[in-house]
């Protein structure tokens, strides 16, 4: 009996070791499909890539190759690894201590140790659970009922900001609520921001006539979408649909919601071209859109800023050399907006309302923003903080629980830039020299918005 008993005694030494030397690199939970306990594609990583990465990295969208197969992920693990370990991907610019957010593509410390673990163990493949197969079948793949492309393709003509808008027949019959949309930019390297507005019925001809008095496809339109010498209505009655800048895919209103289009209605896409670093080339961008017949609730996206900026009445000043430039802003919402901003959704003055996502949006010497509330008894919420602004990763970020704004609460918002000599825009292969810089639509210019997504209660 005894060399059986030694022989047990040196197996389970020697696995006892096998088992810290896992540990010591990727640590021994016993869990893993491997035996040895390393994390395998099948039994975590694919999820995790699932979570966080795949909204970007398969086909057809934004990332530039596709994570959704074992073999491409095994292909690029060691640039996986890589691009966790540096944080340069997944991109994620708010801070989750701030509020929390749907589809938050930040990954856990146990999800990046996993996925750190399984390249070092080989990236072994595993075997599939039978729960994630189960899941794997309930996955629907998101498909969009309307195609809307530029009639023509355009060719930027004003260096280095070319504002074109592109006035797109609605023809769809009935009312229809958009519930989410996709910008599929013809040319990445020009197209620096899209964002589609919606003209009821009753604007569609003065917008069909402002693209017939321009020569070429569409018109030029800097800053709202409509051209210069247009009527009092047009001027004042659109409002926005979606809107897309770098970083950007496909976007799903919460559910419930949606944005009302009327039959008859045209949608004006404007379409900033930017030709500081690259060529002027031809392009012809989509905008793809899902509908519903009906919504609970119907929604409206709210741009807000110091209008005093945008008309020159006050300054958003930002100095040739400053370092860290400061604009803020703050108004009652409730009170101050609903009357103009609010309608769509059945909102007008003094009415509370609920704010169910929230983006911001600077230009390139951008380093910080902040959006929050603060509340009739002078207590703050916090709704988005971008620490760190990364003007290619920008977009619309869900709260998980939408924020009711009540008459009385104060909207604030603050942005931060950096216009000292090392932060300069490389034009030509030079580093610009700084100028002064205040609101503007060039992408030298710079802007300081908050846009929230917002229904009734
Ligand atoms: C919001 C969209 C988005 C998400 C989410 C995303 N990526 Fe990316 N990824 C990109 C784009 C776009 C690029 C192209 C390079 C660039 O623009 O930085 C890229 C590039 C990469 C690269 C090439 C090397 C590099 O660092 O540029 C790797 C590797 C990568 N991603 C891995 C991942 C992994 C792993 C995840 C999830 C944990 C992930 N990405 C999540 C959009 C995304």
């Amino acid at each position: 009996m005894k060399p059986v008993h030694n022989r047990f005694r040196t197996l389970w030494w020697l696995s006892l070791l096998a088992c810290i030397l896992v540990m010591v690199t990727i640590g021994c939970n016993g869990t893993g499909q491997g035996g040895s306990g390393a994390p395998t594609y099948e039994g975590e990583v694919k999820q995790i890539l699932a979570d966080r990465c795949l909204s970007c990295h398969q086909d057809g969208e934004i990332a530039p190759f596709s994570l959704s197969s074992y073999d491409e992920v095994r292909d690029t693990s060691s640039a996986i690894a890589h691009a966790i370990e540096t944080g340069s991907m997944p991109p994620w610019p708010p801070d989750d201590t701030c509020n929390s957010y749907e589809r938050n593509k930040s990954l856990s410390p146990e999800e990046r140790q996993a996925v750190l673990g399984w390249v070092e163990a080989g990236t072994p493949e595993g075997q599939p659970s039978q729960e994630d197969q189960e899941d794997s079948d309930e996955e629907e793949a998101i498909t969009y009922d309307l195609d809307l492309t530029m009639a023509e393709p355009y060719t930027p003509q004003l260096e280095p900001d070319d504002y074109r808008c592109f006035v797109m027949d609605w023809n769809a019959e009935t009312e229809k609520y958009v519930t989410g949309f996709r910008v599929l930019p013809g040319r990445r390297d020009v197209v620096h921001h899209v964002i589609t507005f919606v003209a009821g019925p009753s604007l569609a001809d003065d917008f069909l006539a402002m693209d017939e008095a321009d020569p070429g496809p569409g018109y030029t339109c800097f800053g709202s979408p409509v051209s210069a010498g247009a009527s009092q209505a047009a001027s004042y009655g659109w409002r926005w649909l979606g809107s897309w800048a770098p970083g950007g895919s496909h976007r799903t209103f919460p559910e419930g919601t949606g944005i009302r289009v009327q039959p008859g209605s045209v949608l004006v896409m404007q379409v900033h071209y930017n030709t500081l670093s690259s060529e002027p080339v031809q392009d012809q961008t989509t905008f793809q859109v899902r509908l519903s017949d009906e919504v609970e609730r119907a929604a409206t996206v709210m741009p807000i800023t110091n209008y005093r900026w945008i008309s020159g009445n006050e300054t958003m000043a930002i100095e040739a050399g400053d370092p860290d430039a400061q604009a803020s802003h703050d108004l009652d919402l409730s009170a101050d907006v609903l009357d103009y901003l609010g309608t769509e959704a059945g909102l007008s003055n003094g009415d509370p309302f609920l704010v169910h996502s929230v983006g911001l949006h600077m230009h390139l010497l951008g380093t910080k923003a902040t959006a929050w509330l603060e509340r009739a008894d002078t207590s703050e919420q916090c709704l988005l903080d971008i620490p760190e602004w990364d003007f290619d990763w920008q977009g619309a970020y869900d709260l998980q629980t939408p924020v009711e704004v009540n008459p009385g609460d104060r909207f604030h918002m603050q942005c931060h830039w950096d216009n000292s000599e090392d932060n300069q825009p490389v034009i030509d292969g030079e580093r610009a020299a700084p100028q002064d810089v205040a609101w503007g639509e060039g992408t030298r210019d710079e802007m300081c918005l908050a846009i929230l997504y917002i229904t009734a209660p």
